[in-house]
């Protein structure tokens, strides 16, 4: 159980999930009720990993197996998704879809070997607005096979919580939401801290590692009182860093930025993390030079490319997708509830899935085959689309060529479009979504079958 008495000064000690055995990367994992501080002073109850928030930040390496022997003590059924891993379908966590649902009291042991480094998340894919919403939320870090030399490799999950000022909870869905942006929380987060303070010695070259895991926020990022650089776009990173202005990173997003630590930071010059809406800036964490004597200037290192096949423009094939809105009330749940749907997918909205009701695919993919998803929203809100066991080369947004990032998750503007190609060379049926969770709860979901 985690408390954070010095909330405001300290970041907590991310809690241990490791265990001793032989194999390197060997973690035992849990989902449970537990009790914390978010709101100081006040207790909440949450739904949380290993029992602590925030939770257990696995870390991997590239190109090195990991078990994760996960057990739900939930109540209710579950599963894990390791967000922006391209590997084995099996091992990806989707109920029904890819694995039967972990029961309660069940344990099921997740093995697989990462082949990209990078910042990554991870979450249940079961009662997804519930769960992730009251904390089954964790950082997923795989380093690469020859890690960087970076002073300080910080991970900040950023998530706004559905509390009230005593720490209550408050609904985490509302339908009039559901249907707009999504019904936000209002306890803003890093790491479960409101507005933590990180100290590291000047002249620190920094890594900070970025995970949106919010259900419904897309935050719009601005880093004041220091030149960072984009080194690393939802894990992958850029094939030239730039310079860090400004950046939305949608649910289930995330960006890495590099900075040399300043050595003064005070007033106007303190250096903060915050979030814009409209013209104002919101903190997130703050930082601070600590007492050390400062470390000599050093270049910041530069991170290799992914192994991510890279797909034949020329020769894919391009499969269009519609995001639109059409509110309605569907008859009934795979557990016998009606449901509101609010979006669709090429006019379909998602009706969810059970053990003997597996709806077919959105798209039937060739494997081996490059395909281009030419992305088209149609609606008045962004939508993060992400896809399962691949990762997108993103090469046009809103009609105009880009510098080509890869990123498994692609932020949709209001009628904003995207092209994005990929190899679709990983058998399987895999989760194609909207991350903002209540979007994909009410129709903004289906999934398209490599095989
Ligand atoms: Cu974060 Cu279906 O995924
Ligand atoms: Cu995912
Ligand atoms: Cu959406």
């Amino acid at each position: 159980m985690s408390t954070f008495g010095l909330a405001a000064v300290a970041m907590p000690r991310w809690s241990l999930a490791r265990v001793d055995s032989g194999i390197t990367y060997h973690y035992r994992l849990t989902a449970e009720v537990a009790e914390t501080e978010l709101v100081p002073g006040f207790r909440s109850s949450v739904l949380a990993f290993n029992g602590d928030i925030p939770a257990p930040v696995i870390r991997a390496k590239q190109g090195q197996p990991v078990r994760i022997e996960f057990t739900n003590k939930l109540d209710e059924p579950t599963t894990i998704h390791w967000h922006g891993l391209r590997i084995p379908i099996a091992m990806d966590g989707v109920p029904f879809l890819s694995q039967k649902p972990v029961m309660p009291g069940e344990t099921f042991v997740y093995e697989f070997t990462p082949p990209d480094a990078g910042t990554f998340w991870y979450h249940p894919h079961m009662n997804s607005v519930e769960q992730l919403g009251k904390g089954l939320v964790g950082a997923l870090i795989v380093e690469e096979a020859i890690k960087p030399d970076f002073d300080i490799d910080e991970v900040l999950i950023l998530k706004h919580w559905h509390l009230d000022k005593q720490g209550q909870w408050k609904a985490l869905t509302r339908p009039r939401y559901a249907a707009r942006m999504g019904t936000p929380g209002e306890w803003g987060t890093a790491n479960g801290i409101n507005n933590p303070t990180l100290s590291y010695r000047a002249g620190s070259r920094v890594r900070l590692r970025l995970a949106n895991v919010d259900n419904t926020m897309t935050y719009n990022l601005r880093l004041k009182g220091v030149s960072a650089e984009v080194i690393a776009i939802d894990g992958n990173p850029v094939s030239a860093p730039f310079v860090f202005e400004q950046h939305k990173i949608g649910p289930g997003m995330r960006l890495d930025l590099a900075f040399i630590m300043p050595a003064a930071t005070s007033g106007d010059d303190s250096v903060v993390l915050e979030y814009l809406l409209g013209r104002f800036g919101f903190p997130l964490a703050n930082f601070t030079v600590s007492s050390e004597s400062p470390l000599n200037i050093r270049p910041i290192p530069r991170l290799m490319m992914n192994p991510i096949p890279v797909p034949d423009l020329q020769a894919a094939e391009t499969v269009a997708f519609a995001f639109e809105w059409e509110g309605a009330i569907s008859p009934v749940d795979e557990d016998g509830k009606t449901h509101d749907t609010f979006w669709l997918i090429n006019r379909r909205p998602w009706q969810g899935m059970g053990p003997g009701n597996i709806p077919e695919p959105v798209a039937d993919l060739k494997l081996g085959k490059s395909y281009i998803f030419d992305l088209k929203n149609n609606t008045q809100y962004h939508h993060p689309i992400h896809l399962h066991g691949h990762t997108f080369l993103v090469f046009e947004m809103d009609g105009k060529a880009v510098t080509p990032f890869y990123t498994d998750t692609v932020l949709l503007g209001k009628n904003g479009r995207a092209k994005a190609a990929f190899v679709a060379d990983n058998p399987g049926s895999w989760m194609y979504h909207c991350h903002v969770i209540e979007h994909m709860k009410t129709g903004l979901m289906g999934y398209v079958r490599v095989s």
